[in-house]
């Protein structure tokens, strides 16, 4: 408990999955949480759902891909809270799968848009406002495909993910001397809507799950875990770095 106390946080993808676990654990650890996603309702009832537990939280509905509204969630963690410590910038998708001679500009474009040019634009902001409070935390949700492990039609998503890594360390050696850190997470499989849209049959999430050593896929529950460490100031001394949280997979070959 309290190991946020006093923080301000900005969480995207906070409307399902990952976001919206990590969005009330911190939370609940004392920060005060923006969070940010295109769907409205998901978002005013995980505000209910802090609030009634004893936190602070205020959403703000937009696409990631706008630089706007990255500047409206800066925006509102300052106007309603004072400044921006932390950010978790966690919106993605799994974009067009499927053989890559078959992807089309505007699927793998998009992908990369809203997976790594939106987190390009919301760190921008960000970190410009982290300067101003003397420092922050800035954690990108990236992943083991593209980094450890992969697997056929999955080249936009891997491409995009990956390009998040080199983000990161760019990010973190040009603003270490400001105390900003930044990181990346890179999840194994988490069991969320994403990961049962792609994994849709018993068998698909059998080969899956089998990737891991601990022959299970992550609850969201466990990344949150991570990303919390991160965000606090246990992890004072870490920066640039592409944390795995992978079960394993990136050591398992049976
Ligand atoms: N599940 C896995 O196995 C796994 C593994 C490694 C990494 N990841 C990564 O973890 C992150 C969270 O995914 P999840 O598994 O928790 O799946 P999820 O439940 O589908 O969450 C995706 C989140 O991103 C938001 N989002 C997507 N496009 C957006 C846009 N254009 N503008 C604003 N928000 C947008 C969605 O909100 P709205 O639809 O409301 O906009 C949603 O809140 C993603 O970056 C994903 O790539 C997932």
């Amino acid at each position: 408990m309290n190991r946020l106390n006093n923080k301000v946080a900005i969480v995207t993808g906070a409307s399902s999955g990952i976001g919206r676990v990590t969005a009330k654990l911190f939370a609940a650890e004392g920060a005060k949480v923006v969070v940010g996603a295109r769907r409205q309702v998901e978002l005013d009832s995980l505000v209910e759902e802090i609030r009634a537990a004893g936190g602070e939280a205020v959403a703000v509905a937009g696409d990631v891909r706008s630089e706007e509204f990255h500047n409206a969630l800066v925006a509102v963690a300052v106007d309603n809270y004072g400044a921006l410590d932390i950010a978790f910038n966690n919106a993605g998708i799994l974009g067009e799968a499927g053989p890559s001679t078959g992807v089309s500009e505007a699927g793998f474009s998009e992908t990369v848009a809203i997976n790594l040019t939106a987190s390009f634009l919301a760190a921008k902001h960000q970190i410009a406002q982290m300067e101003k409070n003397g420092g922050g935390s800035v954690i990108f949700t990236s992943t083991f495909v593209g980094y450890s492990f992969s697997f056929p039609g999955v080249a936009a998503y891997a491409a995009s993910k990956s390009g998040l890594i080199g983000l990161t360390q760019a990010l973190a050696a040009e603003y270490g001397q400001q105390n900003v850190r930044v990181n990346a997470i890179l999840p194994g499989a988490v069991d969320t809507d994403m990961y049962r849209d792609m994994n849709d049959t018993a068998d698909k999430q059998a080969f899956v799950t089998n990737l891991h050593a601990l022959k299970r896929v992550a609850t969201p529950d466990e990344v949150a875990r991570s990303v919390l460490f991160l965000a606090s100031d246990d992890a004072s001394f870490v920066t640039g770095t592409a944390s795995l949280i992978d079960g394993g997979a990136s050591i398992t070959r049976t």
